[in-house]
């Protein structure tokens, strides 16, 4: 197993593109743990399956039907041998996907195949809102992203072309809903290197961000 670095925060709080950013700057691969859910509450709604019945949903997490695959640019998701990374982007995907993932079964089953992305000699940055504290505990650097939800809310309403204020409420419900979860609820990891990105263009994000990893690795 190679190195591994985790970032996480809410919803829209440049995660992603912070995330891919890194690996590149660092030479490592990378992975949005965020696409697993995504991808099984897209599935789930594609066969039709109750995104309350939670033996099927765990079921669904081992069928050969859909599949993730780490690329540089994105985490994508097939589903039948297709492509459908563009339409789990969709925010109503990210909701579905923040109810599936409050299921203790469905975390449970998907943890083994998020931690085997770090498998391999190959480094790892690893995203989501449970990678420093329950998927990737012993990972040499924690960062923790965040942002006002107003500046989050007018981030994603940008890339989707959306209204602000449905966003934000959008959004709102999201946070709360992984926040409060019984099971690996988002936080922030102890030792965590937190970075407010309000006020800070991607690229000094990273920058900061590349500094403290490089800090923790050498
Ligand atoms: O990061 P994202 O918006 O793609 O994540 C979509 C949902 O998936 C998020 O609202 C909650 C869930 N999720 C999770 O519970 N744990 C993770 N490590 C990543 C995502």
């Amino acid at each position: 197993m190679g190195l591994v670095v985790t970032i996480d925060g809410p919803a829209a709080s440049g995660k992603s593109s912070v995330s891919r950013e890194l690996a590149q700057r660092l030479g490592w691969k990378w992975v949005s743990t965020g696409a697993f859910y995504r991808g099984l509450a897209y599935v789930a709604m594609n066969m039709n399956i109750d995104l309350e019945d939670v033996k099927a949903l765990a079921e669904l997490t081992h069928n050969p039907i859909w599949n993730i695959r780490l690329e540089s640019d994105r985490t994508k998701v097939f589903f039948n041998q297709q492509d459908v990374t563009d339409d789990i982007s969709h925010e109503d995907v990210g909701n579905f996907a923040s109810k599936v993932s409050h299921f203790p079964e469905v975390r449970k089953a998907l943890l083994e195949a998020q931690r085997n992305c770090a498998k391999g000699s190959e480094n790892l940055v690893a995203e989501g809102r449970d990678c420093g504290t329950v998927v990737f505990p012993d990972a040499s650097a924690k960062v923790f992203l965040t942002a006002s939800s107003s500046h989050r809310a007018a981030r994603r309403a940008s890339e989707l072309g959306l209204d602000h204020q449905d966003m934000m409420n959008a959004q709102k419900e999201r946070d709360h809903q992984d926040s409060s979860r019984k099971v690996a609820p988002l936080s922030i990891p102890e030792e965590a290197f937190v970075v407010d990105s309000t006020e800070l263009s991607l690229n000094e994000v990273v920058d900061r961000v590349e500094h403290f990893v490089r800090s923790k690795i050498q």
